[in-house]
């Protein structure tokens, strides 16, 4: 099956589809100008290590070196705009409403920023903060550390203990948020339909509700220009970007 008719038979899914859920990775935002982790060359993984920059201890070894990353990906993310992909799966939420669950890996916010809603964000987001420990419980604190009474620095750290600030993102070895995880197992679970797009689906538990979906009897399509890990849990592969197949698939 070409690439061609795979959109054309998977606009025909779409249409039949009563509850359709989509899984997106980084490969979601490419076209956004937002790198993904493990393109080569191109990819975060390729030029950062993640075991340095991407953990909890890494975090706690050199605060400074992590919380300027992050910094760094902030102020890149801070300009860009949410890609025709991002805005066709908004549009057709929008046209039918409690259709689509959208279920995403990535931090960039782009999904919310195009109007989705109900977004769930399995990784976090890169532009919250939270703070690394339970409050050390300082006088000062009462228990709570209050990010306005946090000193400036990198991290900034709370005035009255100590306690630091940290990128609101899932690290490597963390738990994923569980009302997001629970929810996106049950559309996996529920839907007649998942679209798999731009991810390499290489990090579970997020890939796993590809498997889930096809398991539970649902049609798996992944959409991307390339190979994944999610390939062989898929009934049609479209060798496609984001930002050009879902208008095709998603327009009225
Ligand atoms: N459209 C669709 N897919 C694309 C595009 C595009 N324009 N450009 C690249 N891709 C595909 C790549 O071929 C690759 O398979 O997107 C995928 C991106 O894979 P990764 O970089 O591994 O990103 P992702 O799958 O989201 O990573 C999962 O790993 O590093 C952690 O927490 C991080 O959420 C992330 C998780």
């Amino acid at each position: 099956m070409n690439a061609l008719s795979d959109l054309v038979s998977v606009r025909a899914w779409v249409d039949e589809a009563r509850a359709i859920a989509v899984l997106t990775g980084a490969g979601m935002s490419a076209e956004s100008g937002v790198p993904t982790f493990r393109d080569a060359q191109t990819g975060l993984w390729a030029t950062f290590k993640p075991e340095e920059l991407a953990t909890e201890a890494a975090f706690r070894a050199n605060p400074a070196q992590v919380w300027d990353w992050y910094a760094s990906r902030r102020e890149m993310m801070k300009d860009v705009r949410p890609n025709a992909g991002h805005e066709a799966l908004a549009r057709f939420q929008q046209r039918h409403p409690g259709r689509l669950t959208l279920i995403t890996q990535n931090v960039d916010g782009l999904h919310q920023a195009a109007g989705s809603v109900g977004t769930l964000s399995l990784h976090g987001n890169i532009f919250d903060d939270v703070w690394l420990d339970p409050c050390m419980g300082a006088p000062g604190c009462g228990g709570v550390c209050a990010v306005s009474r946090a000193q400036p620095g990198r991290p900034p750290a709370c005035g009255d203990c100590g306690n630091l600030l940290r990128p609101g993102v899932v690290w490597f070895g963390e738990m994923l948020p569980a009302v997001a995880l629970a929810a996106a197992e049950d559309a996996a679970q529920t839907c007649d339909l998942m679209l798999v797009v731009g991810t390499s689906g290489a990090v579970w538990p997020a890939a796993g509700s590809a498997h889930t979906a096809r398991h539970n009897g649902a049609r798996v399509v992944v959409i991307n220009p390339q190979p994944s890990e999610l390939d062989d849990a898929a009934h049609a592969l479209v060798r496609a970007t984001a930002a050009s197949a879902l208008p095709a698939l998603l327009a009225d």
